[in-house]
């Protein structure tokens, strides 16, 4: 089973995701962790240049192509070959943020967001954790991090606020996929919540028979 966790900068994802893998792991689950941009080695080369440095080096185009390629490369590499063998594959974020940042940031790219999504990746995750929470606070959380990669946090409140309504809305779009947590609770909270949705979902999935093969 494929599992991402998404929301703006400084929701608890990275915190959700390790402690769901935790979790899973004690379950008896064979879990791989992994995050985008990056997750395979070009795919981290690539995340150095998209969120390092000057953020006017590329296009918004130029950068739609980047993640688009990083994922790719991730999905060919890393998460593809670990669903194939039975694992369950943990992601924190993708290609909703890319429908969300490059969809939103810098002009409505939403189209070739789409479009690029569908001729190149051509899959989504079987189950998405949205942590929701107020920008205020998820800036403020993302802020106390202090690491060199602020390329999208710099965007500030008003595209933190567009980003939340517009992850919302892509949960209305989704809704068998994406389920909305909320993130304003103690990280303990969070977690057992989280965990017990991904218990039913993983039961779910695994009981599901695999599609039934179409004679030729
Ligand atoms: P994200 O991956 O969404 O950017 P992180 O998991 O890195 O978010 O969390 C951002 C910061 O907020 C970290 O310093 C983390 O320890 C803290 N944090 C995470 N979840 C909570 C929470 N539920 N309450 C308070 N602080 C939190
Ligand atoms: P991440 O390390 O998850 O940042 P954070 O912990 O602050 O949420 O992601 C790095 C940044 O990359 C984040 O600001 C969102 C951005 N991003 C995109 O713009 N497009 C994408 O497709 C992905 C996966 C991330």
């Amino acid at each position: 089973m494929f599992i991402s966790f998404e929301g703006i900068d400084g929701s608890g994802k990275s915190t959700q995701a390790r402690a769901l893998a935790h979790a899973l792991r004690e379950d008896g689950h064979d879990v791989v962790s992994t995050r985008e941009p990056g997750g395979s080695d070009g795919a981290e080369e690539i995340r150095a240049l998209v969120l390092q440095g000057d953020p006017e080096r590329w296009s918004a185009e130029t950068e739609l192509l980047l993640f688009t390629a990083a994922r790719r490369d991730h999905l060919e590499r890393l998460i593809t070959p670990a669903l194939a063998r039975g694992q369950t594959v943990i992601c924190d974020r993708f290609a909703d943020s890319t429908r969300m940042y490059q969809g939103l940031s810098r002009g409505d790219l939403r189209t070739k967001v789409d479009a690029l999504h569908e001729m190149m990746i051509g899959r989504e995750p079987d189950l998405t954790f949205l942590i929701d929470i107020d920008p205020g606070l998820g800036l403020a959380r993302a802020k106390g991090r202090n690491g060199t990669e602020e390329r999208f946090e710099d965007f500030g409140i008003t595209l933190q606020q567009a980003m939340r309504a517009g992850f919302l809305a892509l949960a209305g779009d989704f809704p068998h996929r994406i389920q909305v947590i909320d993130g304003a609770r103690a990280p303990e909270q969070i977690a057992a919540d989280i965990l017990a949705r991904a218990r039913l979902a993983l039961a779910r999935h695994n009981s599901t028979p695999p599609p039934a093969e179409v004679p030729t």
